[in-house]
């Protein structure tokens, strides 16, 4: 089988070393061509990844791997798209507009960036969970007469959020949602926050995240209807703090449902969402996508992140809320570089790969 050519954009920042990490070896998707900024154009990929004492940064667990030492990073001008089947871009989303425009007149986009997130054309995919929302990838390059189309991810805090919510909503109608997310270094990208900034301290407050986690969760969890997605009927506050913990965010969360709901009959109700998750058997899916814990210790990122491959989500802590008629309080782990956006993306990759999308 020939596999499809790929190429990574923003490949030497945080996101752009997991999409590197995460396509090694990919069954279906080869990486055929990188790019990032000016500062790294024209290097080789093992010059273009040290900080500028010369020491190599590589944020990913294990070894680089070889098929990308010796590639030259480009800029995005000098990609040959003739040449591509789908783009990765994990760059910061005011660059990433232009480039993301200027990539899909020609071919496929999946995007960690909010650049296109918020445009009524524009689906907001987590593999798994809103499948369906693709088909307005269609809507989206008639729309545009574009060749290709863009497809974002959720900003990563949204994502174990909205992963989580999603079959309470269907099944016991979540309506209203309380959350603090206790998030990762990593989250905010190789130069978010200084080590002595972070060090024996937590930031309680990340610029633009409470309102991108509302505005996705509705939009995520809404319906396809008309050519439209319609939001969710849920209410969601938020409080999004970083905390000195490298990969993966850990979110408290409370919500209240219409119907009368229980610790054991939510840990049924993932049970039986692990059982019929669409995504089973894909390259990147976890075996389980849901890890559902008794053990109130439970979910700890030194533990869970690793936990199929950083693509489980980890729930735990589940109680009753007694403050509600219904509802329940959980704490919930996602590892925001693996499902909360590289490896998530190759994960969505391989869905609409499945779905002849790209
Ligand atoms: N970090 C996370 O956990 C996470 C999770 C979900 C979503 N995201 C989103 O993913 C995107 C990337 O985040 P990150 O954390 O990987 O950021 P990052 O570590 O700061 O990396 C940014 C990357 O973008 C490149 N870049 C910057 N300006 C560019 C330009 N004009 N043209 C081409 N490349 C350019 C940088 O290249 P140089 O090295 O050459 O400067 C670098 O490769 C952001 O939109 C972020 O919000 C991040």
């Amino acid at each position: 089988m020939d596999k499809k050519r790929v190429a990574i954009i923003g490949v030497t920042g945080s996101v752009g070393q997991e999409f590197v990490h995460s396509l090694h070896n990919h069954p279906w998707f080869e990486v055929t061509q990188i790019a990032a900024s000016n500062r790294s154009a024209g290097k080789k990929y093992m010059d273009a990844i040290r900080d500028p004492s010369g020491i190599i940064s590589w944020d990913v667990d294990g070894e680089i791997p070889e098929y990308i030492k010796e590639m030259t990073v480009k800029t995005v001008d000098e990609l040959d798209v003739s040449q591509l089947d789908l783009v990765f871009s994990a760059v910061e989303s005011e660059a990433a507009r232009d480039i993301e425009t200027k990539m899909a007149a020609d071919v496929p986009v999946i995007s960690t960036s909010s650049a296109y997130r918020y445009e009524d054309d524009v689906p907001i995919l987590i593999p798994g969970i809103n499948d369906d929302h693709a088909e307005l990838l269609e809507i989206q390059k008639k729309n545009r007469n574009w060749k290709g189309w863009i497809a974002p991810l959720p900003n990563c805090t949204t994502t174990g959020l909205a992963i989580t919510l999603k079959p309470l909503f269907e099944k016991y109608g979540a309506k209203k949602v309380l959350m603090t997310s206790m998030q990762a270094i990593s989250g905010g990208g190789k130069s978010g926050v200084s080590a002595m900034g972070i060090m024996d301290n937590i930031i309680p407050y990340i610029p633009k995240e409470e309102e991108k986690v509302k505005i996705e969760t509705r939009k995520i969890l809404g319906k396809l209807k008309d050519g439209k997605i319609e939001d969710a009927n849920i209410r969601v506050s938020c409080t999004c703090t970083r905390v000195p913990v490298l990969d993966g965010h850990t979110e408290s969360v409370f919500v209240e449902t219409t119907k009368e709901i229980d610790p054991m009959k939510a840990k049924a109700t993932y049970e039986q969402y692990n059982k019929e998750i669409s995504v089973a058997g894909l390259p990147s899916a976890p075996e389980k996508y849901y890890a559902f814990h008794e053990d109130p210790t439970r979910p700890q990122p030194r533990m869970e992140r690793s936990v199929g491959g950083g693509m489980t989500t980890t729930i735990g802590r589940v109680e009753k809320e007694e403050l509600f008629d219904n509802g329940l309080k959980y704490i919930l782990f996602s590892h925001n570089k693996k499902m909360g956006s590289a490896k998530g993306a190759v994960l969505l990759a391989e869905m609409l790969y499945k779905k002849d999308k790209i």
